[in-house]
């Protein structure tokens, strides 16, 4: 059994800290299946408003058992209107409970026959795979992660403010980290990256650093 064990690599942190490129870009060097759970949460949040029902727990709950994996191929996940109402139904202990057990599936038995999975989110260190065997919880500053939202809104040629971006981040910071289930803390044995002064490059170069430490034979 634990020679073939997946190996699984928890990374989590808040919105914009880039998480989700060193996510996929260490799942790629490694050969491990990527699974971003923000976009469970999105995915429940599209079929809330899709449905124009309320944003409460029995529909949510609804809506998250009824979740199926071409759900996450939605092209309508990035937006912000999704991303709040995301923030709003990953408060509710009903829909986390649902969608734990298609996260721990995925790591446990990683698509494609891969030897491990990457995956990112808010809980997956505390909650989701408590037994990874690496958790890194990679962050940066509310200002710069504010500022890197604001370019790629921009990029997408959505005419954001600045004030009005940052403001979203906060309150959506505040609503991930002190809701009573599950809340946005790094586990006890996470490694810390701050990524407020480190590109892509140099964060995944730390990234990989621990990675190799902790798990010394991560390469097939
Ligand atoms: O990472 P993201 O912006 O796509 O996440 C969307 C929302 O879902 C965000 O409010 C945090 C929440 N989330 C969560 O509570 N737990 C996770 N594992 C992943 C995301």
């Amino acid at each position: 059994m634990s020679a073939t064990r997946a190996r699984v690599i928890a990374i989590d942190g808040p919105a914009a800290a880039g998480k989700g490129t060193l996510a996929r870009r260490l799942a790629g060097h490694l050969g491990f299946a990527y699974l971003d759970t923000g976009l469970l949460y999105r995915a429940v949040a599209a079929r809330l408003i899709e449905a124009g029902a309320g944003i409460e727990p029995a529909a949510a709950e609804a809506a998250a058992k009824a979740l199926a994996p071409s759900d996450l191929d939605r092209s309508d996940l990035r937006g912000d209107d999704v991303a709040e109402v995301a923030s709003k139904v990953a408060a509710m202990p009903e829909v986390r409970a649902a969608l734990l057990s298609f996260q721990r599936e995925f790591a446990a038995k990683p698509p494609g026959n891969r030897p491990g999975a990457v995956l990112d989110g808010r809980d997956i260190a505390t909650v989701v795979c408590p037994g990874a065997d690496c958790k890194l919880f990679v962050t940066a500053s509310v200002e710069v992660r504010a500022l890197r939202r604001l370019k790629e809104l921009r990029q997408r040629g959505v005419d954001a403010i600045h004030t009005r971006v940052l403001r979203e981040m906060q309150e959506r910071d505040a609503r991930d980290s002190q809701r009573s289930v599950a809340p946005l803390v790094p586990a006890r044995d996470a490694v810390v990256i701050d990524t407020s002064t480190l590109d892509a490059e140099h964060a995944f170069a730390a990234a990989l650093e621990i990675v190799e430490a902790r798990m010394p034979d991560a390469h097939a």
